[in-house]
Formats: structure tokens, sequence, C-alpha cells
């Protein structure tokens, strides 16, 4: 059996930043031919925008970079602490929210800041772009793929 990297990406709606990381990390997972060893998907600490398809803006800013965003937004469950083996968080309050509904410590373990793997260091996390402008997706987009590149390769080289 192959050990798969199974990859949880966490925001509030789900319709912003972590389906964007989930298409970010999944281009850089074909990109490198991977895909057999990768299981990523995402998930928000809301319900707010349950089945929805990721928000047009995020959509149209994430095509213009080659990135397509298919998936349907749904809310993180408790089967998901099973489910995957990292669970990155975009701010401190889905990392709080996502951490009070870990079951046991193992699954405490999971929980990662993406900011952790971002090598600017202006951010101490990814910005909600809902409420921003133009600028405000674009922000995103740089801070998600600097930290996915990081996050891969130390997957990669099994640094965690
Ligand atoms: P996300 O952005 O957490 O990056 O998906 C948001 C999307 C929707 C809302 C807030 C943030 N909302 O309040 O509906």
């Amino acid at each position: 059996m192959l050990n798969k990297n199974r990859i949880l990406f966490v925001c509030l709606g789900n319709i912003c930043r972590s389906p964007a990381a989930e298409g970010i990390f999944k281009k850089l997972v074909t990109d490198n031919k991977k895909e057999n060893l990768y299981t990523v998907d995402s998930a928000g600490t809301s319900g707010y925008h349950d089945g929805d398809l990721p928000d047009s803006r995020m959509r149209e800013h994430a095509s213009k970079r080659g990135y397509a965003l298919t998936s349907r937004s749904r809310k993180i469950d408790l089967e998901d602490f099973l489910d995957f083996d990292y669970i990155i968080t975009m701010d401190d309050s889905n990392f709080n929210n996502v951490l009070r509904m870990a079951p046991d410590l193992e699954s405490r373990n999971k929980i990662y800041r993406m900011i952790d793997f971002c090598s600017d260091d202006k951010f101490d996390h990814i910005p909600d772009p809902y409420y921003q402008g133009a600028d405000g997706f674009e922000l995103v987009l740089d801070l998600l793929e600097d930290s996915c590149k990081t996050l891969f390769l130390k997957l990669e080289e099994n640094e965690i």
C-alpha cells in the first residue's frame, strides 16, 4: 500500500482561501507527477456556503494563474480528523476553531497554520479577502503559492 499524504486546507467559508490552496497544491502535485501519493481537499469552519463553488472573484484571479477551482464548499466534520494527516488552517480563528473540535491529542497534532510555511514574514496569517478588492485576492494567491511550495517540499523531504 502506498503511504499517501492526506491534506485538508481549512478557512472560514471554504469559498476563497482554502479552495485556492487546494487548487494550487493539487497543481503542484500534478506537475510533479505525484497524484498517487497525495489526497488534497478543503473545508470551512462555517457551513455558510455549503455546496457553493469558490467565490467568482477567487476563481477569476486563480484562473489567470492557471488554476481551475472547481471544489464545492463543505463544513469540516469529526471524520476529517481520521481522514486527513495534515489539517492546515488559514488564520488564528480557523486554527482555534479546529483545535476546539479535535477529539484527541493525535488529532490536535495534525493542525497547522498555513502562514508558518510562508517565506514572507510581513504576515502572521492568510488574510480573508472576502471584503477586499482585487489586490486582496492577488495577495492571498501570492501567499498561498509561496506556502504551498514550501509545504510540498517539506512533505517530499519527510520534514513534517
Ligand atoms: P474564506 O472567505 O474563509 O477564505 O472562504 C470568506 C468567505 C465567506 C465569508 C467569510 C470569509 N462569509 O462571511 O460569508
